[in-house]
């Protein structure tokens, strides 16, 4: 078995765990009436920054990698007509970690002509207010953002589900090729 190499593991899971707090704390961040509201938003666009950061890092790092990537279980009888399917979805994944995060920076422009992460000098860069006042024109973009922060979680959904469906019925090499090494020899017998 040959697993994902150790940075596309550690890019793997870093943006899992980022995903999860982003949608978490997800909530408008401009309208936080309590500490604790303020510090939510706060978590919620850094999180969401690290997404876009670390799907700018992953996608030089895959192409780079493409020689090491697993080969993935064929699939036998009727599934065969679903062979495209892993691949198409790791491809909306990866349109999703950029344009969600980038949708929500642009929101949240429109909202704000500034935004002080954790309530320090951390300010965001926003795109100045005639850009922002003419993407504000085309529609609200807080509400597709949030429109398509839920798409994004609905197909990690689906996602992580058929990673355990491959563990646990299939009883193949799948969701080992992309957990640490020491995790790769446990478990029911693999077939690949
Ligand atoms: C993977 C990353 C992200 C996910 C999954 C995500 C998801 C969401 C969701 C589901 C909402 C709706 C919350 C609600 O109304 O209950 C939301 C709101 C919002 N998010 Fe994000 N977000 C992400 C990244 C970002 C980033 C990077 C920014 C800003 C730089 C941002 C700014 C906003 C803003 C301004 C709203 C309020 C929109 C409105 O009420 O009109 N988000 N986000
Ligand atoms: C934010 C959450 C997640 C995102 C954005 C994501 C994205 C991806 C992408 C794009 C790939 C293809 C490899 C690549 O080119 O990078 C992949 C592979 C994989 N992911 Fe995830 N993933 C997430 C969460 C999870 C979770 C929660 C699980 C397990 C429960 C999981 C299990 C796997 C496995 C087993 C593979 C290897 C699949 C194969 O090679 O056929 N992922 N993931």
């Amino acid at each position: 078995m040959t697993p994902y190499p150790r940075t596309m593991l550690a890019i793997h899971w870093l943006t899992a765990a980022a995903v999860a707090i982003a949608y978490l704390s997800s909530d408008d961040p401009t309208h936080g009436t309590t500490a604790v509201d303020v510090w939510m938003g706060s978590m919620h666009v850094a999180a969401g920054l690290w997404v876009l950061g670390l799907v700018l890092v992953r996608l030089p790092v895959r192409l780079l990698s493409a020689s090491q990537r697993p080969v993935s279980t064929p699939m036998v009888g009727a599934w065969r007509r679903l062979q495209r399917l892993p691949g198409y979805a790791h491809a909306a994944l990866y349109v999703l970690m950029l344009v969600t995060p980038a949708l929500g920076w642009i929101a949240l422009s429109t909202m704000t002509p500034d935004f002080a992460m954790f309530g320090s000098n951390w300010s965001l860069p926003l795109l100045n207010q005639t850009t922002s006042a003419w993407l504000d024109s085309l529609g609200d973009i807080g509400e597709i953002h949030a429109w398509v922060g839920d798409l994004f979680i609905a197909l990690i959904g689906i996602h992580a589900a058929a990673a355990l469906l491959h563990h646990l019925v299939i009883k193949d090499n799948t969701l080992r090729t992309m957990l640490p090494k020491r995790f790769q020899t446990i478990g029911p017998k693999a077939v690949r």
